[in-house]
């Protein structure tokens, strides 16, 4: 079911900082900001109203906050790839985007302190830096690892650096922190930190070798994929991925409305994207 506190607005644009080979963007959004959890995203129209681009792009929440005069603020953190995210990256202060939020799940918080590793890829930081708030604010143990291809895809920033116990930057080619990929270092890290539960976002290849890691040492893990969606209000099926039920039935399931978030162990991860066989319907 989609987000029960989902509304549609126009936003108008409060800032747009160029940081790194990102863009962060800030929204004024009313009280809709009081429904935004760490994990759920934002879906926004692309554009202008003469567009082509029919197809809503969807973006992480890296904050939501309210203001002390009642104003609500949304922060997005977006990486100018294709025309919509382009589009989106050259919009200036004062105008306004049309937006649906908060969607989707939201990470779960364990009720007791427990040690966390949070593990980002690219812009898939974004909704890590909230999440490492919340934890600290229960209480757990937060550490991070961010990776990315090179040094200018990494996004952490200042703030974020001082929420966590400890951050851990890996580089494909080695231009910032450690050489190589996140699932890299997840091991000692996870072992050094008696790491109880990992939550992660990032590109899926990402998520599919962490899995392998929390699989074989049996923590939890939480991760937020990042599916191409068409719809993201639970209508195309555009999607899917293969999950599997507490039943122990596998069945394509929509990450906009029971994802992003989901239990990274349960998904079967596939390259070629085919439905694997077993799956209910098939
Ligand atoms: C949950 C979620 C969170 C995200 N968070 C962020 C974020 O924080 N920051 C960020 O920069 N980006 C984020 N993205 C990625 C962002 O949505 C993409 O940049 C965007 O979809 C690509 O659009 P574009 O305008 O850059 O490219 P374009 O080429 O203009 O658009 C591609 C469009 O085609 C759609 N599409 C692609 N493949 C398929 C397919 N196989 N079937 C149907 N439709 C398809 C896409 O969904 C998109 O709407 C997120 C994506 C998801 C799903
Ligand atoms: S994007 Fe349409 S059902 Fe998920």
């Amino acid at each position: 079911m989609i987000n029960s506190k989902a509304v549609q607005m126009d936003a108008e644009i409060i800032s747009n900082k160029r940081i790194g080979t990102y863009n962060h963007m800030v929204f004024s959004v009313d009280e809709m900001a009081n429904g935004c959890r760490p994990g759920n995203f934002v879906a926004i129209a692309v554009g202008g109203p003469a567009s082509s681009m029919v197809l809503r792009r969807a973006f992480a929440i890296y904050r939501a906050s309210m203001r002390a005069d009642g104003t609500g603020l949304l922060e997005l953190v977006v990486a100018p790839l294709g025309n919509g995210s382009k589009w989106l990256a050259s919009q200036v202060a004062g105008q306004k985007v049309n937006l649906i939020a908060p969607l989707g799940t939201a990470f779960g918080i364990p009720t007791q302190p427990v040690n966390a590793l949070l593990v980002g890829g690219g812009y898939g930081s974004a909704p890590l830096f909230a999440l490492a708030e919340t934890l600290k604010s229960r209480g757990c143990r937060v550490d991070m690892v961010l990776g990315a291809s090179t040094a200018g895809k990494i996004y952490a920033p200042l703030e974020g650096k001082r929420s966590v116990n400890s951050l851990t930057i890996t580089t494909d080619d080695g231009s910032a922190g450690t050489t190589g990929r996140v699932s890299d270092v997840l091991p000692a890290l996870i072992q050094e930190h008696e790491i109880d539960l990992i939550y992660s976002c990032g590109p899926m290849a990402m998520l599919e070798a962490i899995t392998a890691i929390t699989q074989q040492v049996g923590i939890v893990h939480q991760c937020s994929v990042e599916e191409a969606m068409a719809c993201g209000i639970g209508v195309c099926m555009t999607c899917v991925l293969p999950v599997e039920g507490d039943d122990g039935v596998i069945r394509m399931t929509r990450t906009c409305v029971d994802g992003p978030v989901m239990n990274g162990n349960k998904v079967l991860w596939s390259k070629s994207r085919d439905i694997p066989d077993g799956v209910w319907g098939k």
